[in-house]
């Protein structure tokens, strides 16, 4: 990848509380000005680009018409009927058109689709039960297209620069039942959690800020999801510092794709 060679990326925000930009925007190899200015064309992004209105359109759609770019997908798309017209999506606009048309015109003329965070690969937080904006993620509202799902509420920004790098460089990564890729979300959380020792001893910790939580003591029957979880938070950490469970809490399994809704750890082993 060089700066002449840079592929256009176009990122749109669904129904989401870019909290997934938030995430990338902390990437460290390379750095956001380096990815963005160096190795992608980010050519449309509505929280981080300079320009704005009828530019900032125009920016999205001359290259969605000249094709061949990747799409990065931040949110849940909403597609029930809303609005006096009862327009189909019309629970969210972005420049005048729903999300809903947005991202299917996107997602139609891209080359590849990355979905970025839970609420695009899957629905996440968006889809939450009682959904009343009929919310869905970028696969149930596409279930022919090849998607490459990098879930995570949010995901950690290495997984979404690695899959971008590997697209471009060697194609799309081998995928899990998930749409995941298997380099950044083939180990559960508990494969690789600096508690497993106490989990093999049947040492739980027995409430939240307990002396055993303190001393390390596995925090399954807190809730603990870890097992069921496929990410790659115990090794590449955010801020390549902490992770929920090393700070403390259960991994509520958030990379998942019943995540809001599916079913809590009930405390059992
Ligand atoms: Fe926010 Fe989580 Fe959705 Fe990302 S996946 S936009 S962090 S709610
Ligand atoms: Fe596994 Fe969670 Fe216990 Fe870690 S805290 S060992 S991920 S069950
Ligand atoms: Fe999410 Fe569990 Fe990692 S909640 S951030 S997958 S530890």
């Amino acid at each position: 990848l060089t700066a002449d060679n840079r592929p256009d990326v176009v990122w749109l925000h669904n129904a989401e509380c870019t909290g997934c930009s938030e995430s990338i925007l902390r990437t460290v190899e390379p750095y956001i000005d380096a990815l963005i200015l160096d190795y992608i064309s980010l050519n449309y992004h509505e929280t981080i680009m300079a320009a704005a209105g009828h530019a900032a359109e125009k920016a999205l759609w001359d290259t969605v018409d000249k094709g061949g770019f990747v799409a990065v997908i931040e949110g849940g798309v909403p597609t029930a009927p809303a609005g006096t017209a009862m327009e189909p999506g019309g629970h969210g606009k972005v420049g005048g058109h729903t999300m809903l048309e947005n991202t299917t015109k996107v997602v139609e003329a891209a080359a590849a689709t990355i979905t970025y965070g839970t609420c695009a690969s899957y629905g996440g937080v968006q889809k939450a039960a009682p959904n009343p904006t009929a919310a869905k993620g970028i696969g149930e509202l596409f279930p022919g297209k090849a998607i490459i799902n990098v879930p995570g509420c949010p995901p950690n920004p290495f997984s979404l620069v690695g899959t971008i790098v590997h697209f471009l460089t060697k194609g799309v990564p081998e995928l899990d039942d998930a749409g995941r890729p298997v380099p950044f979300y083939g180990e559960s959380v508990h494969d690789n959690c600096p508690r497993q020792e106490f989990f093999d001893n049947d040492q739980f910790a027995p409430s939240f800020g307990s002396e055993e939580a303190r001393k390390g003591w596995c925090l399954r029957k807190l809730g603990c999801r870890g097992p069921e979880t496929y990410n790659n938070c115990p090794t590449v950490k955010f801020n390549q510092y902490n992770w929920p469970v090393q700070s403390g809490h259960p991994c509520i399994g958030c990379s998942q794709p019943d995540f809001w809704d599916g079913k809590d750890w009930d405390g059992e082993t």
